[in-house]
């Protein structure tokens, strides 16, 4: 059967990457996270003193961007993220990382390097790409689009028990304030904001389990 490509975009919190993992398992398909590898920069940003006081210096980080290697390794089944060698699939996920990578997203330079090396990985099909862009941007020509959504009270939930689920120290205040602000500044940025295209079917997930939800888009295929 024709490999096809799926783009799948949505709010933060929102069981985007849960639902694209799930897909892959069930057709054979890569998964590629792109919100990772914005985390990723915004990890090398905040380890290299690129970013004060919440201000990302823009021209250190553009002239920085030949330096970040970005790389997927399949371990355990999982496709894991490293950076410049390094494992950063945990470091990504802190609150530290949450609370400064829109604004890293939202250069221009960072997002031309990413997107380009995105559109590489989906060049043969068989993929599917969760984030922001993806529809819009990156693969505007995806056989399926998913523009995934679910209500504030439970993607806010869903992140707290999450991040509780990897030792990370956090309140639902402190989640619900960092998903607000980051949709914010993703949906209202000048550079491929958040947005949900013509042709994207939406998912809201907000009252089916995990299966469900996977049941509804395999029927979509
Ligand atoms: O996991 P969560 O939905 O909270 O976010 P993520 O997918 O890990 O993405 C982190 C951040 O990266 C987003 O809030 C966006 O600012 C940015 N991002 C983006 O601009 N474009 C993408 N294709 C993916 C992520």
């Amino acid at each position: 059967m024709k490999k096809i490509t799926i783009a799948i975009d949505g709010y933060s919190a929102c069981g985007k990457s849960t639902l694209a993992k799930d897909l892959a398992n069930k057709l054979g398909y890569i998964f590629i996270d792109s919100g990772a590898m914005y985390r990723s920069v915004a990890l090398y940003c905040i380890q290299n003193k690129l970013i004060e006081n919440n201000i990302p210096d823009k021209k250190k980080i553009i002239d920085a961007l030949p330096s970040i290697r970005l790389s997927f390794k399949k371990i355990d089944d999982k496709n894991v993220l490293f950076l410049n060698g390094v494992n950063v699939e945990s470091q990504i996920r802190s609150n530290e990382v949450a609370s400064v990578v829109s604004l890293i997203a939202a250069i221009s330079e960072v997002r031309e390097k990413l997107v380009h090396e995105q559109q590489k990985m989906g060049l043969n099909g068989g993929i599917i790409m969760d984030g922001r862009d993806i529809g819009s941007v990156v693969f505007p020509n995806a056989e399926l689009k998913l523009f995934v959504t679910a209500s504030e009270e439970i993607r806010v939930k869903r992140r707290f028990a999450e991040l509780q689920s990897k030792g990370i120290k956090s309140t639902l205040d402190d989640v619900r304030l960092n998903l607000s602000e980051r949709d914010y500044l993703d949906t209202h940025r000048a550079i491929s904001p958040l947005i949900q295209v013509d042709d994207a079917i939406v998912l809201d997930n907000s009252n089916l389990t995990r299966e469900e939800q996977l049941e509804f888009v395999l029927s979509l295929i």
